[in-house]
């Protein structure tokens, strides 16, 4: 098996830090990589089939590497090779997701429906929360109990999930949750009958799942809408399949360039998906063109301040790239208000900011942030990876020399973000 990202590498990445110096304009032309949060999903569902699966635009993302170490840990071996993940799911040996590989990606949750559709049995731990929130699995445990899974707490926050036969249900999520309304897709691919989930998730990585799916011969629809039909069958095949850009990598790129007064073109990107930051950026006085599968965005002078940005599961705007934002409003004409209403405690990233000479007040969900010229460089600390590019950004913006630690978080789900925005202009320089 070929590692994505080598269990050494990410240990020893773990002092790595950035060392910016900013004021440069970000100006150029980037490609952007395979998201993370579709590829984590479809890696998940490839254990819905015995057959070989090849999934291309994967991107060599920290991530991505556990979960196919999970993957590697239940007897499914893979070879990841430039961007290629071929996975070979004819055997699986084991129903024990590890525990330290589910404490290091909470996300991995998702393992748990196309494991218990092929195995019949799941053992897996709490996830337990992280630097944005709780992050509680209630809706994904009602979702396969609803499909007839039995759940038994083992205790020292084990799981163990078992379903002789998963049968069709009708689910209602109190929550559009991602993760919840694709742990239940994929469970229903193999159950005996129809399944409907009602306030499903609309994100563009649940409609990418949905098309990998039906790649392998399952019967899905409605995804990107608010309910979702899966028609059970009896086995899977195997596919080759393409999985979307990243469009929280993409935002991120473009915020990059508005708060450097920049001009980016990003290629490979689906702007349809992009439409809840791109109005925004148009409201802070950005150039916007869009193209097919390009976006430009040029940037005069200071952005201006928006009464109200509030994060919203999609078609709203999107919680990953709110701590980008905040960054960009950080600089703003103005005051701005930001809400956060996905993730309880998604805020650590202002008292960083503040070190660089933010004004933001923070009243519980809230963000108040009064615009300021410009930032100044200070050493700051990633906290998660989106909080990690925010600083990235506010970095590149800033006078005199920014030192981000802990970059490890920010590998998570950017492919060298550091060499990526030197090419476009920055001065960011990865040091141990
Ligand atoms: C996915 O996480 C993404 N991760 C997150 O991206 C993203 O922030 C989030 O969706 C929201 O868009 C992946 O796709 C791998 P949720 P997920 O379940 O599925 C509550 C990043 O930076 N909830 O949609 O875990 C939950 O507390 C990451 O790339 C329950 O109450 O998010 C939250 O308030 C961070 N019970 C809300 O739903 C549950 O059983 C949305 O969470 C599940 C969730």
């Amino acid at each position: 098996m070929t590692l994505i990202v080598p269990l050494s590498e990410r240990s020893e990445s773990s002092l790595d830090r950035y060392v910016i110096n900013g004021r440069t304009p970000i100006c150029g032309v980037i490609d952007i990589h395979g998201a993370k949060n579709a590829a984590l999903p479809i890696v998940a569902a490839c254990l819905l089939t015995d057959q070989a699966v090849l999934l291309r635009n994967i991107p060599p993302l920290s991530d991505i590497g556990v979960m196919q170490a999970i993957l590697h840990s239940l007897g499914v071996n893979s070879e990841w090779q430039a961007g290629e993940l071929r996975i070979h799911p004819n055997v699986v040996n084991s129903h024990v997701i590890p525990e330290s590989l589910m404490q290091e990606m909470r996300s991995s949750v998702i393992i748990v429906g196309p494991l218990l559709a092929r195995y019949g049995r799941v053992s897996a731990s709490y996830p337990g929360g992280c630097a944005i929130g709780e992050r509680p699995i209630d809706l994904h445990i009602k979702g396969l109990c609803a499909l007839g899974a039995k759940v038994v707490d083992e205790g020292g926050g084990c799981l163990t999930f078992s379903a002789s036969k998963l049968r069709g249900a009708r689910v209602h999520l109190e929550t559009p949750s991602v993760g919840a309304t694709e742990n239940i897709m994929m469970a229903a691919c193999l159950a005996e009958g129809e399944t409907l989930i009602e306030n499903a998730a609309r994100e563009p990585e649940v409609l990418d799942l949905q098309n990998f799916l039906n790649a392998l011969g399952a019967k899905v629809s409605g995804a990107g809408q608010n309910t979702i039909h899966i028609a059970g069958v009896s086995a899977l095949k195997g596919a080759e399949y393409t999985i979307i850009s990243d469009r929280i990598v993409a935002g991120t790129y473009l915020l990059a360039a508005l708060m450097t007064e920049g001009r980016i073109t990003l290629t490979s990107v689906i702007a349809e998906d992009l439409r809840p930051l791109l109005s925004r950026m148009s409201d802070m006085g950005a150039d916007i063109a869009v193209a097919d599968n390009a976006v430009t965005l040029s940037m005069r002078g200071r952005p201006r301040a928006v009464e109200e940005v509030r994060t919203m599961p999609h078609p709203g705007f999107p919680t990953d790239l709110q701590a980008p934002m905040l960054a960009a409003l950080c600089l703003a004409e103005g005051k701005s208000v930001l809400t956060e209403t996905m993730f309880e405690s998604r805020f650590k990233h202002v008292e960083e900011l503040k070190r660089m000479g933010a004004q933001i007040a923070v009243e519980g969900r809230k963000a108040i942030i009064s615009g300021i010229e410009r930032f100044s460089g200070a050493t700051v600390r990633a906290t998660d990876l989106r909080a990690g590019a925010a600083l990235t950004l506010a970095g590149l913006a800033a006078s005199g020399t920014t030192v981000v630690e802990d970059v490890y978080h920010i590998d998570r789900g950017y492919v060298a973000l550091d060499q990526s925005l030197t090419r476009l202009g920055g001065r960011v320089v990865r040091k141990r």
